[in-house]
């Protein structure tokens, strides 16, 4: 019997890269047969500083639909996938803001023993796609979570694969490729099979301590 995996992908995007690497995985995630939540973590920035940026507040816009993410859907989920564009080589705020709304969920040990992973997007080649993706680490360490990178664990991770987490140079704006919501894609189908093996794991051990009793 196949193991009924939820997915929550929480990101943040100003302008729609970090998005397009998020619709990617929720779909690599439904595709692997999760019960996936594609959700995005309120902004933050004034409404002035939005507007001053066409692409974001068009961005802003098209997704005004897109649920927010709530502590709910942590504690629904069985794996979670973070992305969030790279600011000055770390997370940007927005993100960190709702993530640093989870102390009641992580006292009560409820962020704990679920499959993290994580992406982003840089303006530049060498602009901290793996400082930004080693920060989102430090919090997973801190909850007790199981990190599952993609590694090279994948043709596609050999060809624009980041072993740390799916990641893109929006160099230009440009939106991501194929082949980079790919990896994306690949990054979640990941995250489902492993969570997939840790709830089976857990269920048969359950049974053989019963079965002793
Ligand atoms: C305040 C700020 C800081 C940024 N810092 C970096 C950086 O450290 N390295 C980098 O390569 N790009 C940096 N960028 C560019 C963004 O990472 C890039 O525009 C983003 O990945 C696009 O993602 P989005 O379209 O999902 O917002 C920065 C952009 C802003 C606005």
């Amino acid at each position: 019997m196949r193991n009924h995996v939820n997915v929550a992908v929480i990101y943040y995007s100003a302008t729609g890269t970090v998005y397009a690497l998020a619709q990617a995985a929720a779909e690599g995630a439904e595709k692997a047969g999760a019960e996936t939540r594609l959700r995005r973590v309120a902004e933050l920035a004034p409404a002035h500083a939005v507007a001053s940026n066409p692409d974001w507040q068009a961005h802003q816009e098209r997704t005004a639909d897109i649920a927010e993410a709530t502590l709910e859907d942590l504690e629904w989920a069985d794996a979670v996938l973070f992305g969030t564009p790279t600011r000055y080589g770390t997370m940007a705020s927005q993100l960190k803001q709702f993530i640093d709304t989870t102390g009641p969920l992580w006292q009560q040990g409820k962020l704990a023993d679920k499959v993290y992973g994580a992406f982003t997007a840089t303006g530049t080649q060498h602009g901290g796609q793996e400082s930004t993706l080693l920060s989102l680490a430090n919090v997973f360490y801190h909850w007790g979570g199981i990190l599952v990178p993609p590694g090279y664990t994948d043709p596609v991770q050999f060809q624009v694969g980041n072993p740390y987490g799916a990641s893109f140079v929006a160099d230009q704006r440009q939106l991501p490729d194929s082949d980079h919501l790919g990896a994306a894609s690949f990054q979640a189908r990941r995250a489902v099979d492993v969570a997939g093996h840790l709830m089976e794991g857990r269920r048969s051990a359950l049974a053989a301590q019963e079965a002793g009793r």
